[in-house]
């Protein structure tokens, strides 16, 4: 919309992002730190991770600026996340980009998280024949697991979503169970390879119900259970390796159940898109090609570096949102606008 390269930043869990990206998308130049200082607590501390983007932001803006080349003149605007998410670190992002904004004198605009995930796929390249609208999202990541009818830019139709825990969080927990490191997730995965995912039988939560809600905490009770004879010993490698194979096994078949019943809820889709930190589960990957091919349907999934959070993702956002915006003779969105 005529407001230049977008310098964006996101703080809204445990990474901390910026990203530069031109005004039609191009990005030139992006960094993520993923903060160290929360596995010994085996989850993310708010307080340590507010802290923490306080003191990587200006480094952080400085050297992504140095990557593309850029003085801070060159920016057209500024954008963060400023929600949902761990609420300190969304006030050190989005008072560090005001701040950054207010300096240059250029706009500030606010940007919605959960927006930012569902519009990544249209990111221009990404998707070999783009990602037009309205296409079906499935976000699952570390707090978020919905099914999302993405039918333009700022018209989202939730379909459905978890009702207890969501499916990162059920990763995270499983693994810490089982004794791995934090983040779960891709430690559960590496260990699954070893593992029988028949081998050890677990309930499959709300499958085959109507609907495309998402349940994973009798899930983990489940898996808790069949720990319980070993008390505080050791778990064989083994049992622990088929154990982590046939949760992520059940996970997977729960998620093409849900996600199959949501594109029959939205026969309008044109393309099954999955994004957050599960997405880059390869097994979950697998189950949901499958879906879409069953349902005549292309599948993308943003390469691993897009799927969890990223500053990439807010810079794109803001440029839709703001061309969207533009197209219908309204403000900029800025933090009083932003959707909530
Ligand atoms: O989107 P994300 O980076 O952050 C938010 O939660 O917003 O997602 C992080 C979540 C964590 O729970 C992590 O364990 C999970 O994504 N995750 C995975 C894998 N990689 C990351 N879960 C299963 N398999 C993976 N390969
Ligand atoms: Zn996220």
């Amino acid at each position: 919309p005529g407001t230049g390269p977008v310098l964006a930043i996101e703080s809204s869990c445990d990474e901390t992002a910026c990203a530069i990206l031109s005004a039609e998308g191009v990005c030139l130049a992006q960094r993520v730190v993923s903060q160290d200082g929360h596995a010994d607590f085996g989850g993310v501390v708010p307080e340590i991770a507010a802290r923490a983007h306080l003191a990587l932001l200006p480094g952080l803006v400085q050297a992504t600026l140095k990557d593309a080349d850029m003085a801070p003149q060159d920016i057209g605007f500024v954008a963060a996340s400023t929600g949902p998410g761990l609420i300190g670190g969304l006030i050190v992002g989005a008072s560090f980009a005001k701040g950054l904004a207010l300096s240059l004198g250029k706009p500030f605009v606010a940007v919605n998280h959960v927006e930012a995930h569902a519009l990544t796929a249209r990111l221009p390249g990404l998707v070999p024949e783009g990602a037009a609208f309205p296409y079906l999202l499935l976000l699952v990541s570390g707090g978020h697991c919905q099914c999302i009818a993405v039918e333009g830019v700022g018209r989202y139709r939730k379909l459905g979503g978890t009702i207890d825990d969501a499916a990162g969080e059920a990763f995270d927990k499983v693994a810490k169970m089982l004794g791995l490191g934090w983040p779960g997730g891709p430690e559960l995965e590496k260990l699954a390879q070893c593992g029988n995912p028949n081998a050890i039988p677990l309930p499959r939560p709300l499958m085959g119900r109507a609907g495309c809600d998402f349940s994973f905490s009798g899930l983990k009770t489940a898996l808790s259970q069949k720990l319980a004879p070993y008390g505080l010993d050791p778990l064989p490698h083994q049992f622990a390796a088929d154990l982590a194979a046939s949760f992520q096994q059940a996970v997977a078949d729960v998620v093409a159940d849900r996600v199959s019943n949501a594109l029959k809820m939205m026969p309008e889709a044109g393309l099954l898109v999955a994004a957050g930190g599960v997405a880059a589960n390869s097994v979950l990957r697998a189950r949901l090609e499958e879906v879409a091919a069953d349902a005549g349907l292309r599948f993308a999934a943003p390469p691993l570096r897009l799927c969890t959070d990223n500053a990439v993702m807010v810079g794109w956002a803001a440029l839709e949102t703001c061309q969207e915006a533009a197209d219908l003779g309204l403000p900029r969105p800025d933090d009083s606008t932003v959707r909530p």
